[in-house]
C-alpha cells in the first residue's frame, strides 16, 4: 500500500501511467521466496505477469511491456528514461525504510521523488505502522 501511495502521488505530478503503477505496486514482490536477498524475484514476477495477462491483468500491449520491465528490473538499481517505469521504481525505493535503509537520491529519477520533503514523508510512512486513515489525515 505504501508503494501504491508513493506511486500515485508521484504520477499526479509527473503524468506517469497510474494503471501500470497500481499493477506494479500490487504485484512486483509477489514472487519473493524470502525477505532476504532474492535476486530473481523481479524476473519471476515479470514471467508471472505474462502468464496471467489477458485474464487477471487487462492492460494494452505497451502498458503490459512497461509493467513487465518495471517488475523484472526493479531491484537492480537502474534508472530508466521511461517516466512510468521510473515512477514504479521510485515508489518502491522510497519505501526502503521498511528494511532499515534510506533511499539515495542517485537511485531516484523523478523530480518529486528527489524532493527532500517528499523523501522525508515517504520515509516516515515506511518506518511506522501505517494505516490509510493516517494518509487521509496527512493530505488534508
Ligand atoms: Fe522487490
Amino acid at each position: 500500500m505504501r508503494v501504491l501511495i508513493n506511486g500515485r502521488l508521484l504520477a499526479e505530478e509527473n503524468g506517469a501511467d497510474v494503471e501500470v503503477i497500481e499493477h506494479f505496486a500490487l504485484i512486483h514482490d509477489v514472487m519473493r521466496e524470502s525477505e532476504d536477498l532474492d535476486l530473481y524475484h523481479g524476473s519471476r514476477a515479470a514471467d508471472f505477469i505474462k502468464s496471467i495477462a489477458g485474464t487477471w491483468i487487462r492492460l494494452d500491449d505497451q502498458q503490459l511491456r512497461k509493467l513487465m520491465n518495471a517488475c523484472r528490473y526493479h531491484s537492480v538499481g537502474r534508472l530508466d528514461p521511461d517516466t512510468t517505469i521510473q515512477t514504479c521504481w521510485d515508489a518502491d525505493r522510497l519505501d526502503l525504510g521498511r528494511v532499515g535503509k534510506h533511499p539515495k537520491k542517485t537511485y531516484l529519477g523523478s523530480r518529486l521523488a528527489r524532493d527532500e520533503n517528499f523523501m522525508k514523508m515517504a520515509y516516515e510512512r515506511s518506518v511506522t505502522r501505517f494505516v490509510i486513515e493516517d494518509f487521509n489525515d496527512s493530505i488534508k
